[in-house]
């Protein structure tokens, strides 16, 4: 019998081909081909403040919140990647959100994590989260964590703006799950905590004697230590980065980096799902690095440029920007800047899945 070639071997008899055809079946060779394929590649990407301010302004004139579709009442503009339609990245959302004076983003809660950083914020500006009051303050981080009641209340005389950072693709496309979602019956949550309450809990010193149950928030399981309501003040936290600046020496990828822990372990991640930096960046060029997590970065102060792949996103206050998963890149401040990095990192290493390394040369 002749030696038959590779090729010959992959044919298949009609036969074969109709009794996998007609059971929705395929063999292994050809569907490895279609593996990674689900989006298109992340592409490299930024979005400049100036522009979105433009879009968050006519939509604030045009839409007040309390005209939009109930269950989705706040007012956002997302930047969406290329070859996606609902977000940056597959595992990462942001937004830019306002709350005109006077106005409320009403109570709801929903499985998706979420948090606050603030671009534009005023002390009578509240996200009231699980009965507290948390003030806006310019570069403050709010936590509002999976199933915590969460509603935006503006009782200052300015327009307030924030970014918001979800989970939500992972969740509703990576993980095909439905976020589960509940409107509260009123749309300002009553306010059962003084100020300062849920902060006071995750110091040094903890309530004795109430044993924790472990269990998480609403209908779901799980092994980590959930997330509480929590305000990352941001005097705290550049009073740290100046420390650490006037002290120690800085990461060669990353400048003096500080990572946002969860307060309940003091350890990062912050939500099992996500992890947050904030960098520090005033000694020339970063060294370059790549790993398979997605990074999104939000310019807190200063300009730049991050060179992604060998593409340079110039970027200056306010602007968001995206390095793909295993895309070489490096920073590159003008002077001193600051940036806050979000990475879906956690996600990969709960499997032992993360990986990082500088290219060669
Ligand atoms: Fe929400
Ligand atoms: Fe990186």
């Amino acid at each position: 019998m002749a030696k038959q070639e590779p090729e010959e071997l992959l044919e298949l008899s009609s036969d074969t081909r109709s009794i996998l055809d007609e059971h929705g079946l395929r063999p292994l060779w050809e569907v490895e081909e279609d593996f990674g394929h689900v989006f298109d590649d992340l592409q490299p990407d930024i979005w400049k403040w100036a522009d979105m301010k433009a879009a968050i302004d006519h939509i604030e004139e045009d839409v007040p919140i309390a005209d939009l579709p109930p269950g989705f009442q706040r007012r956002v503009t997302v930047p969406i990647n290329t070859g996606m339609n609902n977000a940056i990245s597959n595992t990462i959302y942001v937004g830019v959100q306002t709350v005109s004076p006077g106005e409320t983003a009403p109570s709801h809660r929903h499985g998706a994590n979420a948090l606050r950083f603030t671009i534009d914020g005023h002390e009578d500006m509240k996200t009231v989260v699980a009965g507290e009051e948390f003030p806006m303050l310019d570069n403050d981080l709010v936590t509002t964590p999976q199933w915590e009641w969460h509603d935006h209340v503006n009782d200052s005389d300015k327009t307030v703006a924030w970014l918001d950072v979800l989970d939500l693709p992972l969740i509703l496309d990576s993980l095909n799950s439905s976020n589960v979602f509940e409107n509260h019956v009123l749309e300002r949550q009553p306010v059962t905590k003084t100020e300062g309450y849920w902060d006071s809990q995750y110091g040094r010193t903890r309530p004795a004697n109430e044993t924790r149950d472990g269990s998480i928030p609403g209908p779901f399981e799980g092994v980590r230590e959930p997330t509480p309501p929590y305000r990352f003040r941001w005097e705290d936290t550049l009073e740290t980065l100046r420390q650490r600046e006037e002290n120690d020496q800085l990461d060669p990828h990353d400048g003096y980096s500080l990572a946002y822990v969860n307060p309940a372990t003091g350890h990062p991640p912050l939500f099992p799902t996500m992890s947050f930096r904030a960098q520090l960046l005033n000694d020339g060029p970063t060294d370059p690095h790549f790993h398979n997590a997605t990074e999104v970065f939000f310019v807190i102060e200063g300009s730049g440029a991050t060179h992604v792949d060998g593409e340079a996103l110039e970027w200056g206050k306010w602007d968001i920007f995206v390095v793909p998963p295993g895309a070489p890149h490096h920073h590159d401040p003008d002077d001193e800047a600051i940036l806050l990095a979000i990475t879906d990192r956690p996600v990969f290493e709960a499997f032992n899945f993360y990986a990082e390394a500088e290219p060669s040369e």
